[in-house]
Formats: C-alpha cells, sequence, structure tokens
C-alpha cells in the first residue's frame, strides 16, 4: 500500500478520522477506551501478566532502546508495506496473536477478530482455548492459522490438528512456554474464574459497567468451544481455565515436536521466549520457525524481551526461517524496528482485545489502520519504502541497540 494510501485509510489526509473513534489515534488511545468500556476484573484479566509483571514493562521498553538513523533523500513516494509470510501475501507485516477466552472481551469474539483480520489482510492466530471454534471461524471469513497448547492426552491433541488441517488453517503454532500456567496475581486478587460466577462483586460490576453486561447477557453463554469440540469421550479434567490448563501436557518435549511434526503437513512454528540454541535445535527437527514470544509477560515472569531475541535468532537459523515477534509491540514504529533487527513480521496481543472492547470488529480494524499508518510513514521516513528493504538494510538504520549478553 502506498504511503498516500495508508495514510489516507487512517483519516489522517482528511483531518481527524470519522465517528465514534475521532479521538483513537494511538494504540494507547484504544487502550484508555478499553478500559472505560471493562468491568475492572476483566481489563486486569487482559492488561495483567505473571507475578511481579517486570515483562509487561520491560518488553514495551526493549522496542524504546532502538534508535533510528535514516538513510537520507531514498525517494518515499510509493512506500510498499506489502509482504509474504508462510506462502501468502499480506498488506503488512502484522498479525494477531492467539488470545484465550476472547468471547470474554465482547461478545462477536473471535469472529469479529478474525473478520477485521481478513479486511485487513493480517494473518489471525485462533487460539487452542478459544471460545469460538476453527470451523465456526472458518466459516466465517477464512482458516485462521492455529495455535496449539498440546495435551497430556494425545487422542485430543491428536484431534485439534486434525480440525486444523481440516479447516484449511495453513500454519500450526505449538506453543512452548506453557508447561503450567503462569501465576496471574490480578487475577487471583480480583477472584476471577473462568467461565465467570456470579459474586458480588459480579453485580457490582453489572451496576457499574451496564452495557458490557448486557452484551454478555443476552449473547450465547461462553465456553472453551475450541478444545471442547476435541474433547472426545469426555477426557479433559474439567469446565474451568485451571482443570482446562491442567490437561495441558507438562512433560511436552522435543520428542513430542518431532511427532507432530510427523503430522503435521504445512508450515510449523515454535511459540516462546527460543533463544538461538533452542530455535536451531527446532529447525533441526524440521519445524519451519519461530514465534518468539514471552506471552506478553503472562508465564514466566522477567522473560527475555522477545525483540531482544530476535536478531540472535535470525543470525542462528538463517534467513529462510519464519521469524515472528510479538510480546510489547504497540505501534508501527515497533513492527518497523522488528523488521529491521530481521523478524518477518510482529504479531499484536492486548493492542487487538483492546480494540475488540473499544469497538468491536471496527475497534479492532482501527487498531490495524493506526499501526499501518504509523508503519507506512516510519518507513517513509527512514528511508526504506519495502519490507524488504527494511529487513536488508535494517542493521545500517538503526544506530543504536541493546546489547544483550550472553546470547
Ligand atoms: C488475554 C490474553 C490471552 C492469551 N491467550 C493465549 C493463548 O490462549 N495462547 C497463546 O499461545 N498465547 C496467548 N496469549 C499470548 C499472546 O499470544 C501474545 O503472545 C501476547 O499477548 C503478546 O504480547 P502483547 O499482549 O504485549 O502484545 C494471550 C495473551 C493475552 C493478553
Amino acid at each position: 500500500m502506498k504511503l498516500s494510501e495508508a495514510l489516507d485509510f487512517v483519516g489522517l489526509t482528511r483531518g481527524r478520522p470519522a465517528g465514534r473513534f475521532a479521538n483513537l489515534h494511538t494504540v494507547a488511545d484504544v487502550h484508555r477506551a478499553a478500559r472505560r468500556a471493562l468491568p475492572r476484573g476483566i481489563s486486569d484479566y487482559v492488561d495483567g501478566g505473571a507475578d511481579g509483571e517486570v515483562s509487561i514493562t520491560a518488553n514495551e521498553r526493549a522496542f524504546d532502546e532502538f534508535r533510528w538513523l535514516p538513510d537520507a533523500l531514498v525517494p518515499a513516494d510509493a512506500v510498499d508495506t506489502t509482504t509474504t509470510l508462510a506462502g501468502e501475501t499480506w498488506a503488512m507485516p502484522v498479525g494477531l496473536a492467539p488470545t484465550g477466552y476472547t468471547r470474554m472481551i465482547h461478545p462477536a469474539g473471535e469472529i469479529a477478530v478474525a473478520e477485521a483480520a481478513a479486511e485487513a489482510s493480517a494473518p489471525y492466530v485462533l487460539s487452542t482455548v478459544a471460545t469460538t471454534t476453527i470451523e465456526d471461524v472458518t466459516a466465517a471469513t477464512r482458516a485462521p492459522w492455529s495455535q496449539l497448547y498440546a495435551m497430556r492426552d494425545r487422542v485430543v491433541t491428536d484431534d485439534l490438528i486434525r480440525r486444523a488441517l481440516d479447516a484449511g488453517s495453513p500454519v500450526l503454532e505449538i506453543a512452548v512456554d506453557t508447561a503450567v500456567a503462569g501465576n496471574r496475581v490480578r487475577d487471583r486478587r480480583n477472584g476471577l474464574v473462568i467461565p465467570p460466577r456470579m459474586t458480588p462483586s459480579t453485580i457490582f460490576g453489572i451496576a457499574i459497567k451496564p452495557r458490557y453486561w448486557m452484551g454478555m447477557l443476552t449473547n450465547d453463554s461462553i465456553d472453551f468451544e475450541q478444545v471442547k469440540a476435541s474433547d472426545l469421550d469426555g477426557r479433559l479434567p474439567g469446565g474451568s481455565i485451571a482443570d482446562i490448563t491442567s490437561g495441558f501436557d507438562a512433560a511436552l518435549d522435543w520428542d513430542e515436536i518431532a511427532r507432530i511434526r510427523g503430522i503435521w503437513p504445512r508450515t510449523l512454528l515454535l511459540k516462546g521466549p527460543l533463544g538461538p540454541a533452542n530455535a536451531m535445535r527446532a529447525l533441526d527437527l524440521g519445524v519451519d520457525g519461530v514465534h518468539l514470544s514471552n506471552h506478553g509477560g503472562r508465564q514466566l515472569d522477567r522473560a527475555v524481551a522477545p525483540i531482544d531475541l530476535v536478531a540472535p535468532v535470525r543470525a542462528a537459523i538463517g534467513l529462510d526461517a519464519l521469524v515472528i515477534v510479538d510480546s510489547g509491540v504497540r505501534t508501527g514504529g515497533d513492527v518497523a524496528i522488528a523488521i529491521a533487527q530481521g523478524a518477518d513480521a510482529a504479531f499484536l496481543g492486548r493492542p487487538y482485545l483492546w480494540g475488540l472492547a473499544a469497538g468491536g470488529r471496527e475497534g479492532v480494524e482501527r487498531v490495524l489502520e493506526i499501526v499501518l499508518a504509523e508503519l507506512a510513514r516510519t518507513m517513509a521516513l527512514v528511508g526504506a519504502p519495502t519490507i524488504a528493504a527494511l529487513r536488508e538494510r535494517g542493521p545500517q538504520l538503526i544506530a543504536q541497540r541493546r546489547t544483550l549478553g550472553g546470547i
């Protein structure tokens, strides 16, 4: 997309964007709107992380440590943000990371997110603990990418994989950072249980956020539809989030990755905070690439900021393997940093959930518009008008970056 089109898209060349998103110019603005829309316990579920939440802050700060040295006088009248990922062309190197229990954020849930992603031409990864099945998402839009929590019961794991194949999902990402559930202190303090129960604090929440609750109470009840559709003969340990996560395979190891490689013929990625040695081991097993992530600080607190892993992992696994990064991506400028460091794409987690909370499908579209316009503007200003140029010349365009000892 040309820079002028991207800016026009987001309304900047015509003055203020129209309608109910008139005041949402950045992802931070969208975050504030989401906080106004959601009851406290739900916005804490989205925003919160593990233990002391050191990683949440560190993930965002890590992007702020980079400084550009632009290339002067590179014609930027035709900025092109399009890129290829896993054999398909997309409007920008940005995707939507998997998030569980999305219909608790907004009743339109995963289908609204998938529709917004399809509209913007961005990949969307459906979570194992999604509240909508892959079949329903595919019927509404197109087959999403699939995230897999490997289950202790391999019958369930294999059925999830079979359903992803049958639905036409082009990419499977195995989460390797969830041997046990992270310690989400905010959820414990708020007494948040999933599925939510009527408690005095829920009733108080209804009083102060009636609109949110009307949406929840007048729509279908929420459940772990995606994994439950593979719960053949009642094999899962129960219905709450604690029950479901206790069914995750805490003994997941490299042999199971090799086994899954044998039954998944399409693009296979590992998702987690993987360093160069683990990434090389994955490639040796036939895995196609890595989705570098610390789960947005929701699993191992103090896990390395994934943006700092991009350059060393790319150097280790070569140019052909797929490298995606998430955790702390908040602007199109952050996406540009990720590409310049060697990533193929940067994915968003919380930002699109904030958009969903603030305005359903259109809220997610708004987030993608904002990020696209910021990316196109950054590319024009640094003098890298294509994604290929940004990737190739990235090391010269970044004058100052953090150095990470030991990686
Ligand atoms: C509310 C929420 C639920 C999530 N659920 C999942 C999940 O089910 N599976 C998964 O692999 N990652 C999950 N993640 C992690 C995201 O895929 C992604 O790694 C993370 O959100 C990126 O960081 P960011 O939120 O700072 O953008 C979740 C994140 C959030 C915020």
